[in-house]
């Protein structure tokens, strides 16, 4: 991608961290999760933050919680595709709510209310900012969610992995600070996949929170559950503080990236290829004529031109004729793109 990393630093934290001794603890080293705490979930006590080795393993994690095989969960439609996959690993039946595109991407609230009365559900999910689409949730969307919540007395999972890149919205563990979440349960999930572009590096957060009588049972039925795979490499845990203090570098570079990109949508204007704002996040979904269908559309563009996209149906976009882009790609192989993919739109 060609993005200035502090190699040299990255390398010095676990060089560092690779001296210390073996400290197996089931919801990640105390040190890792205040660092985290710090940054993340501001005067939520690191006892509420667990680290696992990545999102999807937290994902994994919050089912077994939650619920029993069979028991259902909610998830945003569009949204990231490997919901699927893992609620069918974890036995967990997924149903989807609707994200209107012609409101901001905010939740249809009548879908997820016929969502809701059809069968009971253990959790609905919530991305924040949203991938594909870059959306967040403003505090009116969280209160919505809340009182909803504690009235079927289901949990929220908000997955804030683009949290550093959103461009509005509210953070989960700030809507508890404001009381938006009393009595709710809750999980706020983040990593070093997005905050520190580090996928490799292996570690993500949750931040949880619930009522007094609640808190107790989710932190000791969490222990057990991580305390079973002790997955997080205890060289990335001693060095996390050190890494999340690296980031903001990582973050500012991979932000100037976006910027360009997204200013180069522009050049289709005038197209008969169009692209939705950008929100938040790092993906971009591109609008083309219905000529063809969306993997036809990724198949020509790939073959053809030598441009990689995927199929909006891949994100359950609903409308025909949307592709899904990265912004990370280096500039001028964005912009020829972009001119492939109006080019072809011509016909
Ligand atoms: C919305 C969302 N959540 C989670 C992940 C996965 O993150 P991790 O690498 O921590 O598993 C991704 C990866 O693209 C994502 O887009």
């Amino acid at each position: 991608m060609g993005l200035a990393y502090p190699w040299d630093e990255i390398a010095a934290a676990y060089a560092r961290a690779a001296r210390e001794p073996y400290e197996p603890e089931p919801l990640g080293l105390l040190t890792a999760r205040a660092a985290v705490a710090e940054r993340y979930a501001p005067g939520v006590d690191p006892a509420r933050v667990l680290l696992t080795a990545s999102t999807s393993e937290a994902y994994a994690h919050l089912f077994r919680l939650l619920a029993d095989p069979g028991d259902r969960v909610l998830v945003p439609r569009p949204s990231y595709p490997l919901f699927g996959l893992l609620a069918d690993l974890e036995g967990v039946e997924l149903a989807s709510y609707r994200l209107d595109p012609h409101d901001g991407w905010r939740p249809d609230w009548d879908s997820l209310d016929a969502a809701l009365a059809e069968r009971p559900v253990r959790a609905v999910i919530t991305v924040s900012p949203n991938n594909p689409t870059g959306s967040s949730l403003d505090g009116g969307a969280l209160a919505a969610l809340a009182e909803r919540a504690r009235a079927h007395g289901f949990a929220l999972i908000a997955d804030e992995v683009f949290c550093d890149f959103r461009r509005d919205g509210v953070a989960l563990v700030d809507a508890a600070r404001d009381g938006l979440l009393d009595d709710v349960t809750w999980f706020a999930l983040g990593g070093l996949s997005k905050s520190a572009g580090l996928p490799g590096a292996k570690l993500a957060w949750t931040a949880c929170g619930a009522s007094e009588t609640v808190l107790g049972e989710v932190l000791a039925r969490l222990d057990v559950i991580a305390d079973t795979f002790l997955s997080p490499a205890m060289v990335v845990q001693v060095a996390l503080p050190a890494l999340l203090e690296l980031a903001p570098r990582i973050r500012a570079a991979i932000r100037v990236r976006l910027d360009v990109n997204v200013a180069a949508l522009a050049s289709l204007v005038g197209t008969p290829a169009g692209a939705w704002p950008v929100m938040g996040g790092w993906s971009v979904v591109l609008r083309v004529p219905a000529i063809h269908g969306d993997e036809e559309w990724a198949r020509r563009l790939v073959v053809e031109r030598g441009v990689v996209v995927q199929p909006g149906s891949f994100f359950e976009l609903e409308a025909e004729g949307q592709l899904v882009a990265s912004l990370l790609p280096e500039p001028a192989p964005f912009r020829a793109g972009l001119a492939a993919l109006s080019a072809l739109a011509a016909g």
